[in-house]
């Protein structure tokens, strides 16, 4: 499948699309993921990102376009792919639509998980991340803990918080979700992409997705 994933900072993307690569092969780009790779790489791309992620703030669009050219080309991504934090602005959703209109591939669906705010600051402030940048399983203290002595299942590296899960952090991140990255609701809708899904149950989103791109 070809999809792209909408919603705001712990709406659940990243479970989501962890599941869905588990149903048919697509591949999972997460921005978030390649982003916190780099820095924690202590690469170029790692230096410049750095600042605006422990912000809150999103990353300058011409950096992330460098990196999605790249990526989508690879040929993993020929078995379908899920984007899980990108695009992110109006700007980025214009160029991948460009991007694919230049490898001939059309996407089936842009997936908008709905979710309420007071649920989501919950989450996020439960949220506990594998620290192997080969992994990065995704833990939740209440919906899904990592084992006893605070390691990950899969793994076994420490399952840990994010450096932009702060309070002040999960503000801005919020709000810089809804100037920046809500409007891609209007501009899918307008492409006659949009699927949203209000459900909470990840299970139930999985079903609701597949069945979304099989239509
Ligand atoms: P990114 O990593 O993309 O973060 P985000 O969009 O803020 O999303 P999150 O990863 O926080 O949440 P999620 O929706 O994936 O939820 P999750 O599945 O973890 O980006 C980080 C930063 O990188 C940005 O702020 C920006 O600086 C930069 N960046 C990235 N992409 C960029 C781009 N394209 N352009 C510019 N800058 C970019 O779930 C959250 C928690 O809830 C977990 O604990 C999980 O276990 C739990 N949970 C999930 N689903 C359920 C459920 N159904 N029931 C109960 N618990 C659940």
């Amino acid at each position: 499948m070809r999809i792209v994933l909408l919603g705001a900072p712990g709406a659940g993307k990243g479970t989501v699309a962890k599941s869905l690569t588990e149903f048919d092969g697509s591949v999972q780009i997460s921005t978030g993921d390649i982003l916190r790779n780099a820095v924690k790489a202590g690469s170029e791309l790692g230096k410049k990102a750095k600042g605006y992620m422990e912000r809150g703030e999103l990353v300058p669009d011409d950096l992330i376009m460098d990196i999605m050219e790249v990526r989508m080309k690879e040929p993993d991504c020929q078995k379908g792919f899920l984007l899980d934090g990108f695009p992110r602005t109006i700007p980025q959703a214009e160029a991948l639509k460009k991007l694919l209109e230049k490898i001939g591939i059309k996407l089936d669906a842009a997936i908008n998980l709905d979710v309420p705010t007071d649920v989501i600051l919950d989450r996020l402030t439960t949220r506990r991340t594998c620290s192997n940048p080969d992994c990065q399983e995704i833990y939740n203290i209440k919906s899904k803990p990592p084992k006893p002595d605070g390691t990950c299942f899969k793994c076994g590296s420490p399952a840990v918080q994010r450096a932009d899960e702060t309070e002040e952090a999960i503000k801005q991140r919020l709000a810089t979700y809804n100037e920046k990255t809500a409007p891609l609701i209007d501009f899918y809708k307008k492409e006659g992409l949009l699927k949203t899904i209000s459900s909470l149950s990840s299970q139930e989103i999985v079903e609701e997705v597949k069945a979304a791109v099989k239509k």
